[in-house]
């Protein structure tokens, strides 16, 4: 009662005639934050860990605009019951973190296991568990075991059967304290960063084909590790293993150009499409079977770049998600362009839109991440509507910006992201069932280096200590989660 006097006073303060149990996060609902091994681990090399190719990409040099590494990062290798610590304190009831491939395979096969890597993995875990934070596992967040990229990596096919071993193994190993397990971080962006126009690491440019190679591999790997839970643990072990997907809203830029409209779809399919149509409805988007297919036969190609998915390919990985994990950031608005002549085989052609951001959206340091709130329930219905996902988990949502303890911007930005959320929830039935900002901590941000901060905890890259302070983000979003209400 008490309660609800109190929410009564604050709602009438501010003059918000919402009902106010609409303001409410549900009970069930959870709160937490994002990290990935390579931006937070550091310990490259240590205990036995093999490379994994963003140790091979950052040392040759010139790829991050630092020129940094993630040698030492955040050292969470050696930190991280600090950051549990951090955790707790904050009331967060998930940690999803990302498992370091060859920390406990060094060269990506079953042959050797790194006990000690299993071990840091175990402990961190386990004082999750201690704590009441449920662990969300990522089991692949980019950083693949140099020997297997040696042997061809996303773009060749084997690589998903390595990666259904090492998921065994997570399994086996960790299965019976997790809930919740994503596959593949953001397959799209590896995809077309990594393998296509090569600015992230293993930094392969194919403009043509690079893209749909990995894709294909990428959906097979995903779909191995689902199989092996579905058949050899699901039973035991009761938990979910999830299809990530990066998707940031984007509208068409005049809705009432149907050009404009024409090329929002192609977009969408091209690059949310690649991957939710395969595990979510079955097959390749028509749309991108057809544009890839044409372009390449006007190209002169005996067969289309987009690989044809067997029948049975097909089946393997269609329905293979229980859960969406969602990362959303930004959002775009999306416009027609002509073909240009004569055609150059890439993925960037095939899709050939123009795309741009409305001014009147904040802008924060990375120039592609735009604050548009409204957004966020939009896309959450997009995914809804067209792929029917029994449950929804924002697995990335935060923004950047120069490392202020004062981080006003990241806190206004988390308060329009999760009142959207809220919205999608309440009011369009959207079952959204937990928000996991990112980031935890400032990190080691790929291409960029240390040179843009994401997290809510600030910590310190030049101090050997890797100091970590609260920011104001943090504090405010721990009385959220306490509160489960917006504050502001
Ligand atoms: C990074 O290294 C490249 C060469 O490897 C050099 O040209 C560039 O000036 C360096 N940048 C910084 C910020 O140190
Ligand atoms: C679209 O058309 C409607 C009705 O014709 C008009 O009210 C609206 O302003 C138009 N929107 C834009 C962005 O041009
Ligand atoms: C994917 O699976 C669903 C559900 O079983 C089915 O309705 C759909 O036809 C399948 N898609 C394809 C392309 O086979
Ligand atoms: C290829 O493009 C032509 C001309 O626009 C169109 O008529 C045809 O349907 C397209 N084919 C496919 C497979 O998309
Ligand atoms: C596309 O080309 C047509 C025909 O040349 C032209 O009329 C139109 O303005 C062009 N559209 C864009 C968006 O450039
Ligand atoms: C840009 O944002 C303004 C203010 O929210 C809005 O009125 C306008 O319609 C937006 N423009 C586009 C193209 O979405
Ligand atoms: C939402 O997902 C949760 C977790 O899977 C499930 O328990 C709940 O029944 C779902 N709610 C709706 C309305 O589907
Ligand atoms: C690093 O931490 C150790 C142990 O907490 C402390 O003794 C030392 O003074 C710290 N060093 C710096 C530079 O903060």
């Amino acid at each position: 009662m008490k309660f609800v006097c109190f929410l009564l006073i604050i709602c009438c303060a501010k003059g918000l005639r919402a009902n106010i149990s609409n303001k409410v996060f549900p009970p069930s609902f959870k709160f937490g934050a994002s990290t990935a091994a390579y931006q937070i681990e550091g310990g490259w090399d240590a205990d036995g860990k093999g490379p994994s190719v963003w140790d091979t990409f950052v040392h040759k040099g010139g790829v991050t605009v630092d020129n940094s590494t993630g040698d030492v990062a955040c050292d969470s290798y050696h930190k991280w019951e600090e950051d549990v610590q951090i955790l707790k304190e904050l009331g967060a009831q998930i940690y999803r973190f990302s498992i370091s491939w060859p920390r406990i395979l060094p060269d990506g096969t079953t042959k050797n296991i790194n006990q000690k890597g299993v071990e840091y993995y175990l402990n961190l875990i386990k004082a999750l568990k201690a704590n009441n934070i449920e662990p969300i596992i990522t089991l692949y967040h980019w950083d693949l075991p140099q020997s297997l990229e040696e042997n061809g990596g996303w773009l060749n096919p084997v690589t998903a059967d390595y990666f259904g071993e090492y998921t065994r193994l997570c399994f086996q190993l960790f299965g019976s304290y997790i809930k919740y397990w994503i596959t593949l971080n953001e397959p799209f962006i590896q995809c077309l960063h990594g393998y296509t126009v090569g600015l992230l690491a293993p930094g392969v440019v194919n403009l043509g084909e690079g893209i749909y190679k990995c894709a294909h591999v990428q959906l097979l790997a995903h779909a191995q590790a689902y199989h092996i839970y579905d058949d050899e643990f699901r039973d035991s072990q009761n938990g979910k293993v999830g299809v990530n997907i990066p998707y940031s809203w984007m509208g068409p830029k005049d809705p009432n150009n149907s050009l404009d409209v024409e090329a929002t779809e192609r977009y969408f399919q091209f690059q949310c499409g690649l991957f939710a149509n395969p595990v979510l409805i079955g097959n390749w988007p028509q749309l991108v079977i057809d544009r890839v297919g044409n372009l390449s036969a006007q190209e002169g190609l005996a067969t289309s770049r987009l690989p044809e998915l067997t029948k049975e390919e097909i089946e393997f990985i269609n329905g293979t998600s229980d859960y969406i994990a969602l990362n959303s950031y930004s959002a775009s608005l999306v416009s027609y362009a002509n073909d240009s002549t004569p055609l150059i085989p890439s993925y960037l052609t095939d899709y050939n839109v123009e795309t741009s951001m409305n001014d009147s959206w904040p802008t924060s340091t990375a120039e592609w991440l735009v604050s548009y709130p409204e957004g966020l329930r939009l896309a959450l219905n997009q995914i809804n509507d067209r792929y029917h996902p029994s449950e929804i988990i924002i697995t990335e949502n935060g923004w950047s910006d120069d490392g202020q303890l004062n981080d006003i911007g990241r806190q206004e930005y988390m308060e329009g992201y999760l009142n959207s959320i809220l919205e999608a929830i309440t009011e369009d039935g959207v079952n959204v069932t937990g928000y996991s900002t990112w980031s935890l901590l400032d990190n080691f941000e790929w291409a960029y280096g240390y040179t843009q901060s994401y997290g809510i905890i600030k910590v310190d890259f030049k101090d050997p200590n890797r100091t970590r302070t609260w920011k104001d983000s943090a504090t405010w979003y721990k009385n959220v989660i306490e509160n489960r209400f917006i504050t502001k």
